[in-house]
């Protein structure tokens, strides 16, 4: 199912008042077709309309838009790439899954929320510059052979996707969720 214009920008405003997102970070993307629509970078959620989204090739070539694509365009573009269940990709930077990320490589299967939506644990891909294609690379790589539908970046993020923007904003707030409750049963 494609998605339009003002389900990207409900979805990514989304993310920001759940607060996942602070500024202008994070960004979101869905498949048209043969096309992906994704947020502009370094712009804020509350300002942004349609005509500052932009539109790319599977490639990541900008097809149409007034702005520059998010700086993670090709973590999208390759997500896309690896795993064909991914018709939309939410990328946050939430607290809880950047703190689990620094104790830990993997959020196991804590709830049966995991189970259900995620469909298996969340690894955690080591650090690598946000934007780069080095990024986008390691985390095609581990999710090409995995069933998980999200992956946290060390030091970064959340990556979710799904079938639509709903499911793939509702994995990283389950990511967020599960970081959370694995935080707090930690012993200290
Ligand atoms: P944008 O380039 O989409 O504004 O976001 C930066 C970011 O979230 C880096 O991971």
């Amino acid at each position: 199912m494609c998605c339009t214009a003002k389900d990207l920008i409900i979805a990514a405003r989304r993310m920001a008042e759940l607060g996942l997102v602070i500024g202008s970070f994070g960004n979101a993307s869905c498949r048209q077709d043969d096309r992906i629509l994704i947020t502009p970078t370094c712009l804020d959620y509350s300002r942004m309309e349609p005509a500052d989204l932009v539109t790319l090739e599977l490639a990541g070539k900008k097809l149409a838009g007034g702005r520059e694509p998010s700086s993670e365009f090709r973590l999208h573009v390759t997500i896309y790439g690896a795993r064909p269940d991914a018709q939309a990709i939410v990328h946050t930077h939430s607290t809880n899954a950047v703190t689990l990320s620094m104790l830990t490589n993997e959020l196991p299967m804590l709830t049966e929320e995991i189970e259900a939506v995620i469909k298996g644990p969340v690894p955690v891909a080591p650090f690598v510059p946000a934007g780069t294609q080095e990024l986008a690379d390691q985390a095609a790589d581990i999710l090409q052979g995995i069933p998980s539908k999200a992956l946290i970046l060390a030091r970064h993020g959340v990556v979710g996707f799904g079938q639509s923007l709903n499911e793939a904003l509702l994995i990283c707030q389950l990511v967020e969720r599960n970081a959370k409750i694995y935080l707090l049963t930690q012993p200290r």
